[in-house]
């Protein structure tokens, strides 16, 4: 009986008779421990192998719900046009052709002209509301901590923002940090009753990590059944490599912690120079 064993891991035995009662010679034993560590790289390598297929399982899987919430949230934005801004614009086409034969009938026009000034303005705004929710303008020119800073405003509960090191990193990598945290901080809105929440970024070595803490009620993760906005978190970190963890328990409050590798060539001046 031979272990087979790969890098001192034991990953099996080898059992190996001979007729009537002989033993093996030293050569033979030589061979079968030979043979031993040869199945032990080969059981080690069927393994990784089926480890890597359920990790590409996984990946997969993530990848279509990344796609389902991404056409979810087209079909959002489709509506959110047909319904604001598109709504606004015709009608303001139609009062603009009241105007013109207004003006063609010498009548003035300055009281309707200063009604289309504010209906333009509406329908700037609710464009604007729109692109923001999209891709927020002040995370492209500023960055991560500039950006939840300028969100952290509109959160119910108060927000500390603390920044170690942080700079520019490419653009999905910085949405997916950003949407993160967003998602967390709902959250504390939502469930936490907390009196404060900490957003924490930090960059060290090659990964930026973010933790967002909050001093509420927590929950039982045990017990309480996961949210798309947990799968959502999970499934922004998993396409960019990176790891969610979401640690709570009743009483004890709330942490969301997020890491994502980024390369250090990667991150640009924390001031746009473009801008
Ligand atoms: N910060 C928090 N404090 C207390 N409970 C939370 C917090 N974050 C999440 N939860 C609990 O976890 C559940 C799942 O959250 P989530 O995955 O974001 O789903 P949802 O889409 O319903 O928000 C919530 O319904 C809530 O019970
Ligand atoms: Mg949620």
């Amino acid at each position: 009986m031979v272990p087979v064993r790969h890098h001192g891991e034991l990953l099996g035995a080898l059992a190996v008779t001979k007729p009537g009662r002989e033993s093996l010679s030293p050569t033979e034993e030589k061979l079968v421990s030979d043979v031993g560590a040869q199945a032990g790289l080969v059981l080690r390598n069927g393994r990784l192998t089926a480890e890597l297929m359920a990790r590409l399982e996984e990946l997969k899987a993530s990848r279509l719900r990344l796609v389902a919430a991404q056409d979810e949230e087209r079909r959002r934005m489709e509506r959110d046009l047909h319904d604001g801004a598109q709504q606004q614009l015709v009608a303001l086409k139609i009062q603009l052709s009241l105007v013109e034969q207004l003006a063609e009938g010498g009548q003035p026009v300055a009281p309707m002209l200063a009604q289309l000034k504010q209906d333009t303005t509406d329908a700037l705004e609710t464009l604007r509301d729109l692109a923001r929710g999209i891709y927020p303008p002040l995370l492209a020119s500023e960055g991560l901590p500039t950006a939840l800073a300028g969100h952290a405003r509109r959160v119910s509960v108060p927000v500390e923002i603390v920044a170690d090191g942080v700079g520019r990193y490419p653009k999905d990598l910085e949405a997916a940090v950003y949407f993160c945290c967003l998602e967390a901080l709902q959250n504390v809105a939502k469930y936490a009753r907390a009196s404060s929440v900490t957003v924490n970024l930090r960059a060290e070595g090659r990964s930026l990590t973010f933790t967002v803490s909050d001093d509420g009620t927590g929950f039982d993760p045990a017990s309480t059944p996961q949210g798309s906005g947990s799968q959502n978190m999970a499934d922004r970190m998993e396409a960019l490599d990176g790891t969610l963890e979401i640690l709570s328990r009743p009483g004890g409050g709330t942490t969301v912690r997020g890491s994502v590798p980024c390369s250090v060539d990667d991150s640009r001046p924390l001031v746009d120079l473009a801008h």
